[in-house]
């Protein structure tokens, strides 16, 4: 949930930062060639928890669980297996870049194929877009569905009333439906109606977003470090991009960005502003931060960390 300076924490993942003898190389390669003969394999992509939450309540104990922050390296992208996921959350209704390059380059073989978005107020056109996105690769998906939990996207949401919203009482249920359909195998795509269309069109002729990549930006046009910045790294290790570096013991932005947020939330002094992209208004709540609260910091290093691969 919503965390605080959790010192110890910090200081354990500065460690992490600085020695990286503390985490064990990112099993990326040798987890892709293993992966080939699992039951099931499970890509995903998150930036603050939720999706990564979800994709380890689908994996039990059996899935093996893959980063795509990390398997987008992978020369040799092929992966084999009984039953593929994708899990990641919805960005402008869409599935982030990373996770579009990601499908776009590796070739996917499976008897069963699911895809499963979180989001935290509208998926709309989601579901139509991923099957879309997946024949262009010559697969056919079984399984596309969303959950909703609380949205990440600072700019219009104050996490202080996301978590008190009763949505976030459902999020067990929905999980544990999504589980068991997956389970059982199920063949179901989450229907996409005419409202939700023009939902996202009306989104995206007020916002002047890519249609195909809207979040796809550079971390200096979105986010920069306040005076409040102590140069302990944390961005620098966190981020999918790597697009951070401590300079005379301040944090500067500067490359490739997901807009993913995972900088701002996670920083542990609350010094990551985000820059207003007009029409968007100024974040309302810049206290409120947000983590899955099953999810540690080290988990979402060990996920998406450039630095430490
Ligand atoms: C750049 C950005 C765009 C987002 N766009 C949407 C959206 O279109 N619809 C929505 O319901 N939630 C949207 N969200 C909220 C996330 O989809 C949601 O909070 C998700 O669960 C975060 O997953 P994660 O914790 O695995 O990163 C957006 C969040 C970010 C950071
Ligand atoms: S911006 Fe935050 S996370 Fe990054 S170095 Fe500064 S204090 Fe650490
Ligand atoms: S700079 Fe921040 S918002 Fe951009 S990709 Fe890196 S962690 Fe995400």
């Amino acid at each position: 949930m919503s965390h605080p300076i959790n010192r110890r924490e910090a200081l354990k993942v500065m460690g992490l930062g600085m020695l990286s003898t503390c985490v064990p190389a990112l099993p990326a390669y040798a987890s892709a060639k293993k992966a080939k003969k699992a039951k099931r394999l499970i890509f995903y992509f998150s930036a603050t928890g939720n999706s990564l939450y979800v994709a380890r309540q689908i994996g039990g104990k059996d899935a093996t669980l893959l980063s795509i922050s990390q398997e987008i390296h992978n020369e040799n992208p092929v992966y084999e297996a009984e039953e593929i996921g994708f899990v990641n959350p919805v960005y402008c209704f869409i599935p982030p870049t990373i996770v579009q390059e990601f499908i776009a380059r590796s070739t996917f073989k499976a008897d069963y194929l699911f895809a499963v978005a979180t989001f935290g107020a509208h998926s709309t056109i989601y579901p139509e877009f991923f099957d879309n996105l997946a024949r262009e690769r010559g697969m056919k998906m079984n399984y596309i569905s969303c959950i909703q939990m609380v949205d990440t996207y600072l700019p219009y949401f104050d996490i202080e009333r996301e978590l008190a919203d009763p949505k976030i009482q459902r999020i067990p249920e929905a999980v544990a439906a999504v589980v068991a359909a997956i389970n059982s195998r199920q063949n179901y795509i989450l229907p996409v109606t005419q409202q939700d269309r023009m939902l996202c069109d009306g989104y995206y002729r007020g916002s002047g977003r890519d249609r195909k990549h809207p979040t796809k930006t550079r971390s200096e046009k979105i986010v920069f470090s306040t005076d409040a910045c102590i140069g302990c790294g944390i961005c620098t290790t966190l981020c999918p991009h790597g697009s951070w570096k401590v300079v005379d013991g301040k944090s500067v932005a500067q490359g490739e960005c997901e807009n993913c947020l995972s900088c701002v939330h996670n920083c542990p002094q609350k010094a990551i502003s985000i820059i207003p992209t007009p029409p968007e208004p100024e974040e309302p709540n810049r206290n409120a931060r947000y983590r899955n609260s099953h999810v540690t910091l080290a988990d979402l290093i060990k996920s998406n960390s450039q630095i430490l691969r």
